[in-house]
């Protein structure tokens, strides 16, 4: 099994208005002048992280299981066959919700959020633990699948710019690696992470 975990996401209700997420492409300009760091509010990062990992094939056959942490220490467990819902807008008031209500469906939750440090999650799963990130040893993106085992976690920041949130979080896992020398977006990263332990697996 693949456990994938977007990190330390940018993900948050907007402060000065509890009814909508805090998005950066919208509230910048509040932002700024209550000199919030620039690197919050980025529900986009996770969407299309969402959108990616949901419609792999891995998650097809079974074999991966998608959580997001966040800046403000939520997890969101995703139910594997969850279909991630393609319009931005949309996303962002399903999101809304889940932060109001802890689960959406609220019958038949598909989605589910819990207060939970990244540690906390970490330590609840079974496998290798690999962070990803530029500041890691180098491996080649042909040898990726060579570092995967039958159970691996994989974790890979939901943010935009500096660095993990979470203190220590190089002491929590494995392996650190980097695959590649510039900086990737997480949804590049993760998709390289799936299509390696696909190769791996199959
Ligand atoms: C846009 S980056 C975050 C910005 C950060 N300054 C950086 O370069 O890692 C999003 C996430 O993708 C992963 N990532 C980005 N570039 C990577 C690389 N070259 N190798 C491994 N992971 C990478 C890391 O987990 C990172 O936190």
């Amino acid at each position: 099994m693949m456990h994938l975990i977007l990190a330390d996401s940018e993900l948050e209700i907007n402060p000065w208005n509890r009814k909508e997420l805090l998005d950066s492409s919208i509230h910048h300009r509040i932002m700024e002048k209550n000199r919030m760091a620039k690197r919050q509010g980025r529900p986009d990062i996770t969407h299309f992280f969402l959108i990616v990992a949901m419609e792999s094939l891995l998650n097809k056959y079974g074999l991966l299981r998608v959580y997001v942490h966040t800046r403000n220490d939520e997890v969101i467990y995703i139910a594997p066959e969850t279909r991630i819902i393609k319009n931005y807008n949309r996303f962002k008031g399903l999101i809304l919700q889940l932060f109001e209500k802890k689960k959406v469906p609220f019958d038949n939750p598909l989605l589910v959020l819990e207060n939970k440090s990244l540690k906390e999650l970490i330590d609840e799963l079974k496998g290798k633990k690999i962070l990803f990130t530029r500041r890691g040893r180098k491996v080649e993106i042909k040898k990726l699948h060579e570092i995967m085992e039958e159970d691996v976690i994989c974790i890979i920041g939901g943010f935009s710019s500096g660095y993990f949130l979470t203190k220590g979080i190089e002491n929590m896992v494995d392996d650190i690696i980097s695959i590649y020398d510039g900086m990737l977006p997480a949804w590049t990263v993760a998709m390289e992470a799936i299509a390696a332990y696909e190769r791996f697996k199959f």
